[in-house]
């Protein structure tokens, strides 16, 4: 795969679609304006056919060479990512209702170091461009080992159950590849607040009867999302068939040197990254 060399920005983001190269380009700045009032009125975004097939059909090609070696993540966890229950909180209480989720991570290690997934990661003009959208001053990258572009997949039957994103202010997803069946990614926009854990709302949803509240984010290979996951209810739905969900996760940081803590790597990367010793 190296032998081929890496594939360059331009061939790799749609720049007729995306003119994000030249930040003084009025039309930069006007895609800029829309998707950043999207992201604040839905608490998502979503760029379709942001980057161009052929790199994502190498993206794939790697996700599917590295597959092996991810990690299978497998857990029974309630939407604030605990896997214990609280006996002092009725047993219908949403701390206290666990799902099953299940995916498979591909460590930014496990990545070719020509793959256009960092080349697209590592560059300055998509980097410059999430934090305009999401009005952060300046983003840097993720300087752990193993988080800042991941390659996350779901085979058949995996499914990521609802939950809030804990730290992120904000995430970023490039769907590769969309399953056969299944594998959408659903939404509860604003389902609780920084003053309101909004309890009840939270059981009523978790419990299936709030799907007029559901939204779908249609996301077709190639899209690029960027949404706030910290009090919006997020999960995918059970994936099936045969082709593997692949979705490219680009971790992007407020400071710079940021790095993981070992005891989380170890639970999304596995036992191969603990530190020994
Ligand atoms: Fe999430």
């Amino acid at each position: 795969m190296s032998s081929q060399g890496g594939l360059r920005p331009e061939d790799i983001v749609n720049l007729e679609a995306y003119p994000i190269a030249d930040c003084e380009d009025p039309a930069r700045a006007a895609l800029v304006e829309r998707l950043r009032s999207e992201l604040d009125s839905n608490q998502y975004c979503v760029l379709p056919a942001f980057m161009r097939h052929a790199a994502r059909e190498r993206a794939v090609a790697e996700a599917m060479a590295a597959r092996h070696m991810a990690h299978h993540i497998r857990d029974r966890r309630n939407c604030y990512l605990q896997r214990d229950l609280d006996p002092s909180l009725p047993g219908d209480h949403p701390r206290n209702l666990l799902f099953d989720t299940s995916s498979r991570m591909i460590a930014y290690d496990l990545i070719p170091a020509d793959s256009p997934l960092k080349t697209l990661y590592h560059w300055a003009a998509t980097r410059r461009l999430v934090a305009d959208i999401v009005g952060a001053e300046a983003l840097y990258d993720n300087a752990d080992p193993y988080q800042p572009a991941n390659l996350l997949c779901f085979e058949d039957g995996d499914r990521s159950s609802w939950h809030f994103d804990s730290g992120n202010a904000f995430t970023v997803t490039l769907m590769l590849q969309a399953p056969e069946a299944g594998g959408a990614f659903e939404m509860v926009p604003n389902a609780r607040s920084d003053h309101d854990p909004n309890h009840d709302y939270l059981r009523a949803v978790l419990q299936g009867g709030r799907s007029q509240d559901i939204v779908e984010v249609a996301r077709e290979p190639g899209s690029l999302c960027i949404f706030r996951g910290c009090n919006s209810l997020h999960r995918v739905s059970p994936v099936s068939g045969g082709a593997l969900r692949v979705m490219g996760v680009l971790v992007y940081e407020t400071e710079p040197g940021v790095v993981g803590d070992p005891e989380v790597n170890e639970t999304v990367y596995g036992p191969r990254v603990a530190i020994t010793g």
